[in-house]
């Protein structure tokens, strides 16, 4: 007999009973249902709507039923429907009658909202700690190549020289603000939805704030049609996490490039490689293109769940129990991304001299020397054609600019000088770059040590 069955006269069809069941894969937030449950029951236990042994027995019995789910001694039934019959089942079978009072004032459209909050919020602490590592072996990494030369790109064509340390710090940026939007999620969620019943509240006098307070959140919803069909906290996350690969799809797409014959700019570990069944040679970055590739089915995680939304009238709808599997699956899935990119990012070796080489091609200093032009009082304009000209006729020559000598320079243009050779160096084209925010290692130096801060201050 269902939980719900009394005015039923027929079984539900079994294709039905699977197809509606959520089990399978809520199962996963029995620890929160659970937790829940017995601050609910010990509120109830407070009020005296539950006798104090009736509300002992109930959280004596939940706390069995959480040992045995932890040790593996629970199957679920399919036909308990989903995590919150599975539990309230199981509670009525070892206690009895007693069990079946645990859902007084409460219906399962506030209880799985708040699951999810409970979930969210640990798992968002979690990804905290992930991305906090990610983002210290990054800063590390860039202290390390601060004075390592390499080319920047504008259209993935050369543009002007910087170093590494300073392209990893770009990378820092965004995790840093990744890890701010989730940091933002977490504080707009945590709040609780229990008391807002099944749309329309309870005619008890629940303590709603006591039991928000003992399960940890700051405060609780405000209006119970909202409390049961909102799932924003579980979009934010989404979009957060959506934005979070995507970044890490940026930065394994640039180890994908870098780690191609025709840049050789960094070898991946042999650990983070694998290879071709049929190619002998072949030694594959195979993580970061799947890190790549995953990024794919996180935006379907947020556009499956924004689909679901988009149309559903107030209050709770059968259609948001789809919004679990997005959620895990995004959540398992940066988890694993950021644990594999981390060690991947330690152990891959950097071509110094490949960089540096590469640095120094593809004329990255010739927006340097339009600006020693410029900085000689020669229009902006005039030096970049100018220095357009010198361009065509060196590349004619399959030669850089630096390798010009100063008699051929005069021919076009008496401004220069013999000082134009250092303004073009590759190393002082960089170190030049002292503003805020640009590559100069002393530059670079500083914003690490702000970013270090900007970290510890963000983490909670
Ligand atoms: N399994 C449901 C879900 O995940 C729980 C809430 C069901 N509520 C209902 N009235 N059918 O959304």
């Amino acid at each position: 007999m269902k939980l719900w069955g009394g005015r039923f006269e027929k079984t539900t069809d079994a294709l039905v009973e699977d197809f509606h069941s959520s089990i399978s894969f809520d199962q996963r937030l029995y620890k929160e249902d659970i937790r829940g449950s017995m601050a609910h029951a010990r509120m109830l236990g407070r009020l005296g709507v539950l006798t104090v042994g009736e509300a002992e027995s109930i959280s004596s019995g939940l706390q069995g039923i959480l040992q045995d789910i932890q040790t593996g001694k629970v199957e679920f039934e399919v036909g308990a429907e989903d995590i919150h019959m599975n539990v309230e089942k199981l509670l009525t079978e070892r206690i009895g009658t007693v069990g079946k009072k645990l859902h007084t004032a409460r219906s399962r459209n506030d209880q799985v909202a708040l699951d999810l909050r409970l979930y969210l919020r640990e798992e968002i602490d979690n990804t905290k700690d992930l991305l906090s590592d990610l983002i210290r072996t990054l800063l590390n990494l860039a202290e390390e190549h601060v004075e390592t030369w390499m080319p920047g790109y504008t259209h993935l064509q050369k543009a002007q020289p910087i170093t590494l340390g300073h392209h990893f710090m770009a990378y820092v940026q965004m995790f840093l603000r990744d890890l701010g939007r989730l940091k933002d999620t977490r504080k707009r969620l945590n709040v609780s939805p229990l008391g807002s019943g099944a749309m329309a509240g309870t005619t008890f006098p629940l303590e709603r704030e006591a039991v928000a307070q003992e399960l940890g959140f700051d405060g609780v919803t405000l209006n119970s049609l909202d409390g049961v069909s909102d799932r924003d906290f579980a979009l934010e996350f989404l979009s957060a996490a959506s934005i979070l690969m995507m970044h890490l799809s940026r930065m394994c797409e640039e180890l994908v490039l870098w780690s191609s014959g025709e840049f050789q700019f960094v070898v991946m570990d042999d650990g983070y490689s694998t290879g071709s069944s049929i190619m002998p040679q072949k030694k594959n970055p195979d993580v970061a293109e799947l890190v790549r590739g995953k990024t794919g089915r996180v935006y379907g995680d947020l556009f499956a769940l924004l689909t679901v939304m988009k149309g559903l009238p107030l209050a709770y709808n059968k259609d948001m129990q789809e919004d679990k599997e997005s959620v895990f699956d995004a959540m398992d899935t940066i988890h694993k991304s950021l644990l594999v990119v981390e060690p991947m990012l330690k152990m891959m070796q950097v071509n110094r001299e490949v960089m540096a080489a590469g640095a120094k091609g593809g004329f990255t200093n010739a927006t340097d020397l339009a600006d020693y032009l410029a900085k000689k009082g020669v229009p902006f304009r005039e030096a970049h054609e100018l220095v357009g000209r010198l361009v065509l006729h060196c590349s004619k020559q399959h030669i850089g600019l630096e390798d010009l000598n100063l008699e051929e320079y005069q021919g076009f243009s008496p401004v220069f000088q013999p000082d134009l050779f250092q303004a073009i160096g590759i190393e002082h084209c960089v170190r030049a770059r002292r503003l805020t925010g640009g590559p100069a290692p002393e530059t670079v130096s500083a914003s690490i040590r702000q970013s270090r801060d900007i970290l510890q201050n963000l983490i909670w």
